[in-house]
């Protein structure tokens, strides 16, 4: 697929210095919780792995080297550019495309949406989209499953006010990179809108990228799973197992195709 052909907002949104992938590898360095879960979750479902939202491949390689097949799909070059190239010849196969909507030709045992990357889609429209092109692409007996913060906690930094954010190295090597931010959170549309205004310490520049995403709460994220054709098996509070409960900072849902399509 030619990226110009997803020119819309979805790749708008994620053209900015937060998806730059040698910076989102800075950011996300010691963010690694997660990994042993999903690899094991690749494991004990089956030999290929589809990841939407992919990234830099901060969890398609590891799953790879286990000897598994993995296709990672990803809206923004910027992020696959830098996973492919940590990719050896046996990684994983990296392609652009939009996870609303997507032909891979291929089916899946695993078809995974890590790290909040389904708040990213900021309609139940999108959602459901994104839903019925993972069902299409997902063996029978296949698991489908996700991670995803729970909204209080995220919207309980959403007063408006700047506040450093994070810092990191600047991976061209020139001195810090600095970030401050600002939240906002509409109820209505549970739409939260991060302004990230990065400073670079070598010349003192400030780039602002904007970051908007959707939340979803269990009880809504519920019924859009299984109007799609999915029923949820587990889900978790956690990547060890905990219960999920209101002030769990991450959700965790894994979900098969239900035999039927709900009403
Ligand atoms: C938080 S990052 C997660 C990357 C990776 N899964 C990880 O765990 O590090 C979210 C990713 O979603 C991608 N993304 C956003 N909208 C998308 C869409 N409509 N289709 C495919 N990817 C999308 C972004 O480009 C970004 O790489």
């Amino acid at each position: 697929m030619r990226l110009e052909a997803l020119g819309d907002a979805a790749w708008q949104h994620v053209n900015n210095r937060y998806y730059d992938g040698a910076h989102y590898d800075r950011r996300y360095e010691d963010y690694v919780h997660d990994v042993q879960f999903w690899c094991d979750l690749a494991e004990a479902s089956g030999r290929r792995v589809l990841e939407l939202a992919a990234g830099t491949g901060r969890l398609s390689l590891p799953i790879a080297a286990r000897g598994i097949d993995v296709v990672g799909l990803d809206i923004a070059q910027a992020m696959l550019s830098r996973a492919k190239s940590k990719a050896g010849a046996d990684g994983p196969r990296f392609l652009v495309g939009d996870m609303r909507d997507f032909d891979l030709d291929q089916r899946f045992d695993l078809i995974m949406i890590a790290c909040s990357s389904i708040c990213h889609l900021l309609s139940d429209d999108d959602v459901l989209s994104c839903f019925a092109s993972a069902r299409r692409h997902l063996d029978a007996g296949g698991t489908f499953a996700m991670d995803l913060v729970l909204p209080a906690r995220e919207t309980a930094i959403a007063d408006g006010q700047w506040r450093p954010r994070f810092g990191y190295l600047d991976p061209a090597g020139r001195g810090d990179v600095t970030v401050r931010g600002r939240r906002s959170y509409d109820v209505a549309s549970r739409i939260l809108t991060d302004e990230l205004d990065y400073e670079f310490s070598d010349d003192g520049r400030v780039e602002r990228a904007t970051r908007v995403s959707r939340m979803y709460p269990f009880d809504q994220l519920c019924p859009l799973l299984e109007r799609s054709g999915f029923a949820i098996r587990e889900c978790h509070g956690g990547f060890g197992g905990e219960p999920l409960t209101d002030t769990s900072a991450i959700q965790v849902l894994i979900c098969e195709r239900a035999p039927r399509m709900a009403g």
